[in-house]
């Protein structure tokens, strides 16, 4: 463990705030302690429901008197109970620095393992002013070294338009671009039943894998004489923030481009609306890696990676996480 240096913080700074595990739901003013996807996950702490996802949300706080002051919070999956996810470690700028989300991140461990939660995993952004210290937050509390999981880029509708690709884009010849919302049923299920057949789409790129209610503005499929042969099907992660979840095209038509004019025509339906586009690429589709990597990268706001980390959890020490 390092030394402290002269003057840093001590476990007794932490002490002045009251912290433990939240044990009712939290009410309005905890909304800006967590990202804007986890706050509907605070209305359900200490009820004991499940979120629409079928996860239960478990969260340690601090409070200064009334006032929120951190916040770390977790969900454990009704389909494996034995795991936990970490979504998030906040705490208030005027209370950084004081070993508050280290404190916090140990009672959330308690707390989980209390519940039976055998294993922690977290994922993060690289590349963000908070990267840093949550490492060394992870270090600390014994977790994994960070492993890179997905390529992360972040761009504007705008950035995008100025590159090559997004001005030659070009359909293949008889493609037709629609609204994904619009997919009549029947071929819907068509598509999963010759997958079923005849498995053509990668696992994590299938429509039916890649989760419900799509952003019905910027997603969008492809027609060619009569087929359904590829999708971006994004999903509305913030209310100014997409996620490019699926883009796939058949890949007899993935040499001739023909995934552009489909990211064309859905970053064209959001450009002026202030919406920004995150893209998210798994180490485990080199094409889409280096299309990202070369492509986009050069001209955009934000480029990194997701790093994950896990750490088993024993039993809880007596009085630990109160
Ligand atoms: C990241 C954050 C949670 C840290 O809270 P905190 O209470 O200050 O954290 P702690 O004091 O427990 O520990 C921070 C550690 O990181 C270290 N650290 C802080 N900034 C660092 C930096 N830029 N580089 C390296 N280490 C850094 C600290 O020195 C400390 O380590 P030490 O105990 O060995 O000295 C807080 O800064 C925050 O809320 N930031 C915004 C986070 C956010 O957006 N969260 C959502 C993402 S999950």
């Amino acid at each position: 463990m390092p030394a402290r240096l002269p003057g840093a913080p001590t476990e007794a700074s932490v002490s002045t705030y009251q912290t433990g595990e939240a044990t009712s739901p939290l009410g309005e003013g905890w909304a800006g302690m967590t990202f804007p996807l986890f706050r509907p996950l605070l209305g359900l702490l200490g009820t004991g429901q499940a979120s629409p996802g079928g996860t239960r949300p478990v969260a340690h706080v601090a409070r200064e008197g009334d006032r929120p002051v951190g916040l770390a919070l977790a969900e454990v999956p009704g389909s494996a109970p034995a795991t936990a996810e970490l979504l998030s470690v906040l705490v208030t700028g005027d209370a950084r620095g004081r070993g508050l989300a280290t404190a916090l991140l140990a009672g959330l461990e308690a707390d989980l393992a209390r519940r039976g939660v055998t294993t922690v995993g977290g994922v993060y952004m690289s590349g963000k002013p908070f990267t840093a210290a949550l490492e060394r937050i992870f270090e600390k509390r014994g977790f994994t070294p960070p492993q890179v999981r997905k390529l992360v880029v972040q761009c504007t509708p705008e950035e995008a338009a100025r590159t090559d690709w997004f001005q030659r884009a070009r359909l293949p010849e008889g493609g037709i671009v629609f609204p994904w919302t619009e997919l009549p049923r029947d071929e819907y299920e068509g598509l999963k039943r010759s997958q079923a057949e005849r498995p053509w789409i990668p696992q994590i790129l299938e429509p039916w894998s890649c989760g419900e209610h799509v952003d019905a503005a910027s997603s969008v499929g492809l027609r060619l004489h009569g087929d359904v042969v590829g999708w971006v099907i994004t999903h509305r992660v913030a209310p100014l923030l997409v996620r490019y979840t699926a883009c796939f095209v058949r890949e007899d038509l993935q040499a001739q481009g023909a995934l552009f004019p489909l990211l064309v025509a859905s970053i064209e339906n959001i450009m002026g609306t202030g919406t920004a586009c995150t893209f998210v690429t798994s180490n485990q589709f080199p094409r889409m890696v280096r299309f990202t990597q070369r492509r986009l990268a050069p001209f955009i706001s934000y480029c990194g990676e997701t790093r994950g980390v896990t750490k088993g959890l024993g039993p809880p020490a007596p009085g630990e996480g109160a």
